[in-house]
């Protein structure tokens, strides 16, 4: 298959080419979008073949359920048994933006979108390129982050191209994802919503708008063959980059003398490293391939940066990562579940 890549511009969107997207869509292929989180890999979800080959081209499990993407909130009625209260304060404060719902759904969404859950995922991106190519398709799009599974999220067209050439219709680059990490999953079936998978909008921002949130506890540590986190995804080693990924966690400066050790011990032993390393350190660092995630004042700048940063040592093949750790509070406690997830939780503190 010959994939399609068209540059779209956010702010002069050619609608030729969101035609062209809607007329592949409705046909059954895929065409990859950029949303402000990470690009998604895009199917009619109400067409069972359509989601099945979504799984085909990421090699994914097919018992791991897809986000249902919307433009418009007249799209969810028809897709989902009832719209709680608390779902539609959230819609109101953060649609479009960064967060996933999870309703129960009707019968339209077929078993193959949600992984024969009788719930469905649902979202409405804050990106302009997105919610146009959803309009032009007239039919919600099912998508999961357009990596291959098992690899970190593509943030560009580029990182789509890597893992999708060839294998999906259509990709379309609308320039570098803002946010960076996937968003946030909130479970708005039961009384309290839960949190399955966080995000930028962190839990005081919906404590804020609806009162007490929970959190899904398998999303907090590693994962044994007894836990059954609700968001199935979860449960997956995801976001691996190729190197053995091994976490530093303390005082800074103990950080910082541990990595340059380690990092001198593997060199001198023949082996390759990349360390993740802030702003705020970049010059510490004395050995191997450093690259700032980016600074610890401003944290939108280390989850935007941080699976560009895992794909570049995949690419450069490094054989070890060492990474300081950054704090858990807010758009940190998401940044921190990435990082662990992919280091295996591999930590060592000093
Ligand atoms: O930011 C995002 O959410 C991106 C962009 C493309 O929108 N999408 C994304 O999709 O991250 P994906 O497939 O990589 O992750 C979907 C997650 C998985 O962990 C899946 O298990 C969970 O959502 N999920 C989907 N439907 C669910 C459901 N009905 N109940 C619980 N979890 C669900
Ligand atoms: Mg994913």
């Amino acid at each position: 298959m010959n994939t399609i890549l068209k540059k779209i511009d956010k702010d002069n969107i050619d609608y030729s080419v969101m035609e062209m997207a809607g007329e592949i869509l409705r046909r059954g292929e895929m065409v990859a979008f950029p949303t402000e989180t990470v690009y998604g890999l895009g199917a009619n979800a109400l067409d069972e073949s359509a989601s099945a080959k979504i799984y085909e081209a990421k090699g994914r499990p097919s018992d791991n359920p897809l986000i249902v993407h919307i433009s418009k909130e007249e799209q969810l009625e028809p897709l989902v048994k009832e719209i709680p209260e608390k779902a539609r304060l959230l819609m109101e404060k953060f649609w479009p933006g960064p967060l996933t719902l999870i309703f129960k759904k009707k019968d339209t969404v077929p078993d193959g979108t949600t992984g024969g859950l009788d719930t469905v995922a649902i979202r409405m991106p804050d990106n302009a390129v997105a919610l146009a190519m959803i309009d032009a398709a007239k039919v919600p799009i099912a998508a999961p982050s357009a990596n291959t599974s098992g690899r970190p999220s593509p943030t560009t067209a580029n990182h789509v191209m890597d893992d999708m050439n060839g294998r999906i219709s259509m990709i379309l680059d609308g320039g570098a994802v803002g946010i960076g990490i996937e968003s946030t999953i909130v479970d708005v079936t039961g009384e309290i919503p839960m949190i399955l998978r966080p995000g930028y909008i962190n839990k005081s921002m919906l404590e804020n708008v609806v009162g007490e949130v929970a959190i899904d506890k398998a999303i907090l540590g590693p994962m044994d063959e007894n836990s059954h986190p609700k968001a199935p995804g979860m449960k997956y080693k995801h976001y691996a980059p190729k190197a053995d990924f091994t976490m530093y966690d303390g005082d800074i400066e103990n950080v910082i003398k541990a990595i340059n050790k380690r990092a001198k011990d593997y060199i001198d032993k023949g082996y390759t490293v990349g360390i993740i390393c802030s702003d705020e350190t970049r010059q510490r660092y004395q050995y191997g391939d450093v690259e700032s995630i980016g600074t610890r004042q401003n944290e939108i700048t280390i989850s935007h940066n941080l699976y560009r940063i895992l794909r570049d040592f995949d690419d450069k093949e490094v054989d070890y990562i060492l990474g300081e750790t950054f704090n858990t509070k807010e758009l940190g406690g998401a940044i921190m579940n990435r990082l662990l997830k992919a280091a295996g939780y591999q930590v060592e503190n000093v």
